[in-house]
């Protein structure tokens, strides 16, 4: 694929990702070492320059969160790698984890230097036992090797909660407890595991480490959208020819990822939809296919990157329907801590299947959007603060639909 630009994805078919030689033999470990002679404000400072912002999703400058951990004064500090990837269409942190296990390693082995930890945990979703197994055997490789010093690293599975991928209800898992959102502040790189300075990125952002420590931020920062350098990495569901993944610069357009490198809708079927970054993304019309996938120039438009998700729909979908079996997922998800959330996104399934049921009214419409507002700026965590947006963009874009089956 031309258009395609691999710096996560970059070993990927080329080594053995149980061979550990096989990662070194082309370059791997090269930018640990490297990192460990650069002072920690430097690197931090290097990575900061780069531009890398987060890829779970929230888009947060790594390089700043990285210097919050190590501005914290502690005499014990976490890296936890968030592997949870529950959002229903991803698989990008699987292929990197399967197929280049110690990009990641190295990614959190230089960040543990950045800020001073010795401890790494990688926090990956129950359904990939096997992934664990890839992960424990590159682990216990990099340890044999004496790559990664006093840094050791420990897997953690999950077990099947979409919510325990929110950070703060993540490092509750961890810590043995129910896996609910913690009220913030303090954030994670204040107090975070065991109330300990912690780092918490995403597998794609640890990827990225390596080459930026080894190319230099300045070669990062300049590819892509200058607000989001470097590439993203996505993963194609839905109507589309091509159900599969690529790793594209982030100015690079929804268009072109759907037409050039998707292949375009099966069939005579036209484009109805697309929605991005997992279940909790918005709607998106054709109008607005030209938008880069660069986080700002996507929020602009009242959407998310998120994950990365790429869900097609043809105009022989029922947004309806699709967007009732969402706001089912959501109230099955939420974890119940917080009143906004449970009650909302309980109420917001009811009012779906309700209008789904053909006996909507136009009351009902207006209840979703003031419920979804509501639900917006009062939830907890980003699960019920996002948990509207479906509901809401297609209320916007896709009113057709809803009118449609009202009484
Ligand atoms: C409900 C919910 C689910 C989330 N799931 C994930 C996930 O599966 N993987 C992930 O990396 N981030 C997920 N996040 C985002 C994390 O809270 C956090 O922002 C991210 O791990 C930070 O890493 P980054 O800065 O490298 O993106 C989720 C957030 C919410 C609110």
């Amino acid at each position: 694929m031309a258009e395609e630009l691999r710096i996560v994805l970059r070993n990927y078919g080329k080594i053995d990702p149980l061979n550990i030689d096989s990662y070194i033999a082309l370059g791997g470990y090269k930018a640990l070492e490297k990192a460990r002679g650069m002072d920690q404000k430097g690197l931090i400072e290097e990575i900061k320059q780069s531009g890398l912002r987060g890829r779970g999703g929230a888009g947060f400058n790594c390089g700043q969160k990285w210097q919050f951990a190590y501005m914290a004064p502690a005499e014990q500090k976490y890296v936890v790698c968030n592997a949870d990837e529950g959002e229903p269409g991803t698989y990008k942190d699987r292929l990197i984890m399967q197929n280049d296990p110690q990009s990641l390693i190295e990614g959190m082995a230089i960040c543990g230097y950045a800020i001073g930890a010795n401890q790494g945990y990688i926090y990956c979703r129950g359904e990939y036992p096997y992934v664990v197994e890839v992960l424990n055997q590159a682990i216990a490789q990099a340890k044999d090797k004496g790559v990664l010093g006093d840094f050791d690293i420990e897997v953690r599975m999950g077990a099947g909660a979409y919510v325990c991928g929110e950070e703060t209800a993540l490092i509750e898992s961890i810590e043995g407890k129910r896996g609910e959102p913690r009220f913030k502040p303090p954030f994670p790189p204040a107090q975070g595991l065991w109330q300990k300075p912690t780092i918490v990125n995403n597998v794609e952002t640890f990827a990225n480490i390596p080459v930026i420590v080894d190319k230099g931020a300045e070669w990062f920062a300049a590819i892509g959208a200058p607000a989001y350098p470097g590439t993203k990495v996505f993963t194609l569901t839905g109507d589309i020819n091509n159900k599969t993944f690529f790793e594209v610069p982030t100015n690079t357009t929804i268009r072109e990822i759907i037409y050039k490198l998707g292949g375009g809708i099966p069939g005579d079927r036209k484009f109805k939809a697309v929605q991005i970054g997992g279940t909790s993304g918005a709607f998106i019309p054709e109008a607005q296919l030209d938008t880069p996938v660069a986080f700002d120039a996507m929020a602009a438009i009242g959407a998310t990157l998120g994950s990365g998700a790429v869900f097609v729909l043809d105009d022989s979908r029922d947004i309806v329907d699709v967007v009732t079996r969402i706001a089912g997922f959501f109230e099955h998800e939420s974890c119940g801590k917080c009143a906004p959330c449970r009650e909302g996104t309980m109420r917001t399934a009811a009012l779906m299947e309700k209008i789904e049921a053909g006996e909507g009214a136009n009351d009902d419409i207006a209840l979703l959007e003031k419920l979804g507002r509501v639900m917006s700026y009062s939830c907890l965590c980003g699960l019920g603060q996002a948990a509207p947006t479906p509901v809401l963009s297609t209320i916007k874009h896709f009113k057709a639909d809803y009118n449609a089956k009202l009484l």
